[in-house]
């Protein structure tokens, strides 16, 4: 392990067992219906690929959107920018939107009264990690993969400074190298 990582918070098994677990729900609660899955880049890349596979049923569709964040570590204005629009026109549609962690959840709350406005038919959620202790806002997640402790975490999708996002196990970020940049 990188000397950048204090230990592995969830290993490759681990998150294996748990996304086909969330599939499967998922494929129990969306039975008879089209599902169009929103990965939110960069962090969701893992995850909604690996659902996307895991999934039995078989009228799921792909995209993405993208928005800024809205500070570079803890402010808390909740405003949210969208730089790439989905592809799809949203209207009528039973939605699931993909993420990798809900923190505040500023994020998921205004991409889900985004979603709604544009007249979407549903608009559930699949986070892979939440930080309860984070929660600014209280948002309505349907799926989610592990609560985890507020630590700053790496790997499947997640980044420090753009790396480590293609480990294919979660590890917690030694405290050390945060604290020094
Ligand atoms: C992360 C994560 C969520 C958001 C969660 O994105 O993917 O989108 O922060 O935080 P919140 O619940 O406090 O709003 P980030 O800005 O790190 O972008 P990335 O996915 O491209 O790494």
């Amino acid at each position: 392990m990188p000397d950048e990582l204090a230990r592995t918070l969830l290993s490759e098994q681990q998150i294996r067992v748990r996304v086909a677990d969330m599939a499967a729900e998922i494929d129990a609660d969306y039975a008879g219906r089209d599902l169009l899955l929103i990965g939110v880049l960069k962090g969701a890349v893992m995850l909604t690929a690996d659902l996307a596979r895991a999934l039995e049923h078989t009228n799921v569709e792909m995209d993405w959107t993208s928005v800024s964040s809205y500070g570079s570590g803890s402010t808390t204005s909740g405003v949210v920018r969208m730089l790439k629009e989905p592809d799809s026109d949203i209207a009528g549609r039973h939605v699931l939107l993909v993420e990798d962690t809900t923190d505040s959840g500023l994020t998921l709350a205004w991409l889900l009264e985004n979603l709604r406005a544009r007249g979407a038919a549903s608009v559930e959620i699949c986070t892979l990690l939440r930080k309860p202790e984070l929660a600014l806002v209280e948002v309505a997640v349907r799926y989610v993969g592990f609560d985890i402790p507020p630590e700053f975490v790496v790997g499947y999708g997640l980044d420090y400074a753009q790396r480590y996002r293609t480990l294919p196990y979660i590890a917690v970020l030694a405290p050390h190298v945060y604290a020094t940049s």
